[in-house]
């Protein structure tokens, strides 16, 4: 999927992590243009979640290196990196409660984008409107449904105006109607240009925007490429079926 004629956005080489005596991630390399959508598929405690923490910043690997727009981001914070366009989601969505939806989306065009106040309140307010959220806006954060808390973490981490935008399960726990209608955002978001890494059980909402897949099991790539052959491996089936790696 590398064409060698552009840069890679985004390279993790040789990622390990440990959490303890437990080897979450075992000498990942993964490498994406700026222009890919790539999905992550892989059966429960693949190692997804760890991965973008590890890409994002959230902790540091054990060992390897990250590097983003072709600088080493591997000792910067979640928050560095953020200023530089790459911008993740969280599985769980943590909303600052207390606060409401705007003044959510407001403190990460601010503080996750660096804009100033004017900037921010009109950044902010795109986002809301292309999460289709204005009519919540005003809403105290705890008191949103899960599809709302959803679409609130997408509308934050697009208010950081990303480059390249990692998205952990943005769809888990929605009918197929809810997770579609944050796929239409998605792809306006392919439509602006911004790369996309979406880890996602639901195979058939993820394959409407991913062009390139992977599969990980037990903290390793084991299958890389056009989606059609990634679900067809040998090798994934019997991860998703066979309850663990061969
Ligand atoms: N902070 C942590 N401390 C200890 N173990 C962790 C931590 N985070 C994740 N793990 C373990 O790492 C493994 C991979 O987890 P995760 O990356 O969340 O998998 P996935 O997102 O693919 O389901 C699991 O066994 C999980 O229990
Ligand atoms: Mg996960």
């Amino acid at each position: 999927m590398t064409h060698p004629q552009q840069q890679a956005i985004l390279a993790a080489a040789d990622i390990h992590k440990r959490f303890g005596a437990l080897v979450v991630l075992d000498a990942v390399d993964f490498t994406m243009e700026a222009d890919e959508a790539v999905g992550i598929v892989g059966p429960n405690g693949a190692g997804k979640t760890t991965l973008l923490s590890v890409l994002s910043g959230a902790f540091p690997p054990s060992s390897g290196t990250v590097s983003f727009k072709g600088g080493d981001v591997t000792t910067l914070t979640a928050t560095q990196r953020c200023r530089l366009g790459l911008v993740r989601t969280h599985q769980v969505p943590k909303p600052f409660s207390g606060m409401t939806t705007f003044e959510n989306v407001f403190v990460a065009a601010s503080h996750g984008a660096g804009l100033g106040r004017d900037e921010a309140y009109e950044e902010a307010l795109g986002s809301l409107k292309l999460c289709g959220m204005l009519s919540v806006a005003n809403r105290r954060a705890e008191t949103l449904g899960l599809l709302d808390r959803k679409r609130l973490e997408l509308a934050r981490a697009l208010a950081a105006r990303p480059t390249l935008l990692l998205l952990d399960e943005i769809g888990g726990g929605l009918t197929d109607g809810e997770a579609g209608e944050l796929v239409d955002t998605i792809k306006e978001l392919r439509r602006r240009k911004i790369g996309i890494v979406w880890i996602e059980h639901i195979v058939h909402i993820l394959l409407q925007v991913a062009e390139r897949l992977i599969c990980m099991d037990a903290g390793r790539i084991i299958a890389d490429g056009d989606p059609q052959t990634v679900m067809a491996d040998p090798q994934v089936i019997h991860a998703y079926l066979g309850g663990g790696p061969k």
